[in-house]
């Protein structure tokens, strides 16, 4: 098992990635659970390209801020220039288990699809509440790669590659665990709720058709993966597409939870 690494070629996937239809969609829903308003201090664990912290800058306004704090100096370089000009936007290398942040320096706190590639969370969970204010709101996006599903008419290659992109990260199955870590880290208020991103249709703005470039290079040459057999993976989607035969789905989770007063 070999972890993705995000590195500058993985950054400007993710650039493309973000601009989909659904990763819209997932935004939209992120800022309505965060519920931040003006003047309201957020940070954002994982920030990767930016593009909340970019948003989040708009909502909270001139007396407000946001920090990004990122593992992945190539990814920051992204949040660096899609935030140029905002003094009230502050990007740290660092990870997130170590926040390099005041205590309860923060209202609110955000971490999308960046836990599940961490090994400790209950340190990153420790982290994420020391670093809002008692009464602050944290928000978490993982995915159930469980729940993943696509119509294929081979469905052991299509199991044999979901195992090994399972190894792309930390934990495949976080959100299973997540409420009850929180609840141990602190938090009250927790809360969960799935969203279904699915698709009949191959469009590129699909999220079922926009992370299959990733999972077929990733998966190529590993757990007995040849790059033939990933190319026919990722063709047999494409024919479906082109057939009017592809389906797609799988279910994202955001929890909300607070730090008690
Ligand atoms: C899938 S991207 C999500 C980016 C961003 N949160 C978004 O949804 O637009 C995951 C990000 O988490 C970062 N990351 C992974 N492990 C990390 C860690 N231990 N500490 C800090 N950042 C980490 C990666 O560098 C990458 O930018």
């Amino acid at each position: 098992m070999s972890q993705l690494v995000f590195d500058e070629a993985l950054a400007a996937q993710l650039e493309t990635l973000y601009r989909t239809r659904d990763v819209l969609r997932r935004r939209r829903l992120v800022r309505e659970a965060l519920q931040a308003g003006p003047g309201d201090r957020v940070l954002d664990v994982g920030c990767g390209p930016g593009f909340y912290v970019a948003e989040l800058v708009e909502q909270v306004g001139p007396t407000g801020s946001v920090t990004g704090v990122d593992a992945s100096p190539q990814t920051l370089e992204l949040a660096r220039r899609r935030t140029e000009g905002h003094d009230n936007v502050a990007l740290r290398l660092a990870d997130a288990i170590a926040l390099p942040v005041p205590d309860g320096a923060f209202d609110a706190a955000l971490s999308v699809q960046v836990l599940e590639y961490v090994a400790d969370v209950d340190a990153a969970l420790a982290e994420l509440h020391r670093a809002v204010v008692p009464g602050g709101r944290v928000v978490i996006w993982d995915v159930d790669w469980s729940t993943v599903s696509w119509h294929s008419t081979d469905p052991a290659r299509m199991a044999r590659v979901l195992a090994a992109w399972d190894g792309h990260l930390a934990d495949p199955f976080l959100p299973r665990t997540l409420a009850a870590r929180l609840r141990v880290a602190g938090f009250t208020d927790v809360a969960a709720e799935g969203h279904s991103f699915a698709t009949t249709e191959r469009t590129p703005d699909a999220y079922g058709a926009a992370i299959v470039p990733l999972i077929r290079q990733y998966v190529a040459g590993r757990d007995g993966i040849s790059g033939d057999e990933a190319a026919a993976w990722a063709a047999e989607l494409g024919e479906r597409g082109e057939r009017g035969e592809f389906f797609f789905a799988c279910i994202q989770f955001c929890f909300t939870a607070t730090r008690p007063t």
